[in-house]
């Protein structure tokens, strides 16, 4: 067998086209969607990461502003600009970028973000109302996996084992939530699970966001399966690559994300879907 390709390039560009014309409706009332993203030091990769947000925003019609501040911005300065940007009537989005610096606490920051504007989908606020199935903000790469799902026809996963492998806050954890959410059987792995491909063999969907290389590999596909890949690596001769062996897997797989042009664009995409609902709900 050879896989499917759940392209995330195409799907995206069908999504922004519905967020541009929701933005139109919304514009001829008044009301022009407002995204900050604010970026603390220098990481080059960040910085990629926020240029494409911003552009993302102007190309839907957005208004978007991005605030660049040196590695030395102290903690109480940082909080004093979400606290403004918290009270800008013009910006209905606030997304702070992380890694932050290390003298900066990361959940201190985003905990000061209003719930209303946590477009990200990070502060506990938007966690708890996901756990509990309340009205909030959904964490944007994992919200993109469930896009890619439903775009093949998944969306009540009722009966289907889901594995997800990787347990961080911004992915692992709200993709195990919006899983079971969508009526899912659901089991969360680490990276060094004990007989991992135990698991992932008895798996209808595979989510590997891990962040390393070759975490999936065929003989761990049950055939036909639905495999998510969130990783973003470089493989040896310096092309990025995600955590799953693309080659390999795709023999075995009924669907797979490619890397890049999979989860990637869709992370992009669901902030501004959440930015415009932002906006919207006001
Ligand atoms: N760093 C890596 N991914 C993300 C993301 O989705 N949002 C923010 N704010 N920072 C990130």
């Amino acid at each position: 067998m050879t896989a499917q390709l759940i392209d995330g390039n195409a799907l995206s560009r069908q999504l922004r086209t519905q967020v541009a014309q929701r933005t139109t409706a919304l514009k001829s009332r008044g009301i022009t969607p407002g995204l900050a993203v604010v970026l603390v030091g220098n990481n080059p990769a960040s910085q990629v990461y926020v240029r494409n947000k911003v552009k993302a925003c102007e190309d839907v019609g957005f208004h978007s502003v991005l605030e660049q501040y040196d590695a030395t911005m102290t903690e109480a300065q940082l909080l004093a600009r979400v606290d403004a940007l918290n009270n800008d009537p013009g910006i209905h989005g606030i997304l702070v970028q992380l890694p932050l610096p290390k003298h900066i606490a990361d959940h201190k920051v985003i905990e000061a973000i209003s719930p209303q504007k946590d477009v990200d989908g990070f502060h506990v606020a938007s966690a708890g109302a996901l756990m509990v199935g309340e009205v909030g903000f959904k964490a944007c790469t994992p919200y993109g996996c469930m896009k890619m799902l439903e775009s093949i026809g998944m969306q009540d996963l009722k009966g289907k084992h889901a594995v997800v492998i990787g347990r961080s806050n911004i992915v692992g954890k709200p993709m195990a939530m919006m899983l079971l959410a969508a009526n899912a059987t659901v089991t969360v792995c680490h990276s060094g699970t004990k007989d991992l491909a135990a698991m992932t063999r008895q798996a209808d969907i595979v989510v590997a966001a891990v962040g390393k290389r070759n975490v999936l590999t065929a003989d761990m596909v049950k055939p036909g399966a639905v495999v998510i890949d969130v990783g973003m690596n470089r493989n040896d001769e310096g092309k990025l690559c995600g955590d799953v062996d693309f080659d390999g897997v795709r023999q075995v797989a009924g669907w797979i994300t490619p890397v890049p042009g999979g989860v990637g664009p869709m992370t992009i995409t669901m902030l501004l879907v959440n930015t415009l609902e932002a906006a919207e709900r006001l």
